[in-house]
């Protein structure tokens, strides 16, 4: 991130993404953006480096929960391909059902969809960002309900 950023001070943490390998399949358990930091491409990013880790690791399978009502997470995961798998019910501590998210990992097509995403966002990251090495300015929030906390 830090490099991505541009910036030398103590760095400070704006987003994480935590995810665990089980057998031939890996499951993102966390991910999340500071909301100062959200809809610059971030969130992306950590999936993608996520994603990039499930490959290296020759994983088949990457798979997540959502929340129904977590919309613009959903919107993320469907661009990397992600598709609902199932439903978990009484998931959260809430009360709230599980959405299952999958992509299946080893198909050619795959690869060409990821290398293209993945050309996108750093055009995307280098062309949006000013020179003093901010990141792009934030898109205007489309009532995100937060699925997670930072
Ligand atoms: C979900 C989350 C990680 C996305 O991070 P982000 O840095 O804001 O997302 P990005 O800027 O990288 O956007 C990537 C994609 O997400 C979707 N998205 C992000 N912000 C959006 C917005 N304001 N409106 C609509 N779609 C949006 C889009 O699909 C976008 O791709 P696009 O730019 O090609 O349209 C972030 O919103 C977050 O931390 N939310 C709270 C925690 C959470 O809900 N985690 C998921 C738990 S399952």
């Amino acid at each position: 991130m830090n490099r991505i950023l541009g910036r030398s001070e103590k760095p400070s943490v704006i987003g994480y993404v935590g995810f665990r390998f089980e057998q031939a399949e890996a499951h993102i358990s966390t991910i999340a953006v500071h909301p100062d930091w959200r809809g610059r491409g971030l969130g992306e990013l950590l999936l993608l480096t996520a994603i990039e880790k499930a490959l290296d690791l020759n994983m088949h399978v990457i798979s997540l929960e959502v929340r129904p009502s977590n919309l613009l997470a959903q919107r993320l995961y469907r661009k990397y391909a992600f598709r609902f798998t199932g439903t978990q019910p009484g998931y959260y501590r809430d009360g709230e059902n599980a959405r299952l998210m999958a992509v299946d990992l080893t198909s050619e097509s795959y690869r060409s969809h990821l290398d293209k995403l993945r050309r996108h966002l750093a055009t995307k990251l280098q062309r949006e960002a000013p020179g003093d090495g901010r990141l792009p300015s934030k898109r205007p929030n489309v009532g995100q309900i937060d699925g997670d906390t930072l």
